[in-house]
């Protein structure tokens, strides 16, 4: 992976609102016109009303007109490999191919390299043939 995109998902974790959970997120998407969107966690004193840092920077890149997501880096500060939630795994599905790389990193790097495949296998999709 690029050091560009760790370095975007870092710049965007210095910018998550997360008094609540003190765990602040940062995302970077590369879309496919090579641009990256980022995103940070925000969230709410209703804490279900929060979103994820994931979320974020995918309404980034569709206000940008970018529908496709190359791969996704997430970043977190503990010490544990920090992969998207369910919800958001569904999210970035609907932007991906089972081929997408997800780069989970920490402060110090990329600790750990997935696939939407990965991530969500049998993925809900009106789309997709599951037949092959
Ligand atoms: N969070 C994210 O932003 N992305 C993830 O992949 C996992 C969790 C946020 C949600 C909440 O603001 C905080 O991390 C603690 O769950």
């Amino acid at each position: 992976m690029a050091n560009d995109l760790f370095e975007a998902a870092r710049a965007a974790q210095e910018k998550a609102y997360a008094p609540y959970s003190n765990f602040p997120v940062g995302a970077a998407i590369r879309a496919g016109s090579g641009a990256i969107y980022t995103g940070c966690n925000v969230e709410n004193a209703s804490y279900p009303e929060g979103w994820c840092a994931e979320t974020s920077a995918i309404g980034q890149m569709v206000v940008a007109g970018d529908l496709r997501i190359v791969e996704i880096c997430v970043i977190g500060s503990a010490d544990m490999v920090i992969t998207p939630c369910g919800g958001c795994r569904q999210r970035l599905a609907e932007f991906s191919s089972p081929e997408t790389r997800v780069f989970a990193a920490g402060p110090d790097g990329i600790r750990a390299t997935y696939t939407m495949a990965d991530l969500l296998p049998a993925a809900f999709s009106l789309e997709q043939d599951r037949s092959e």
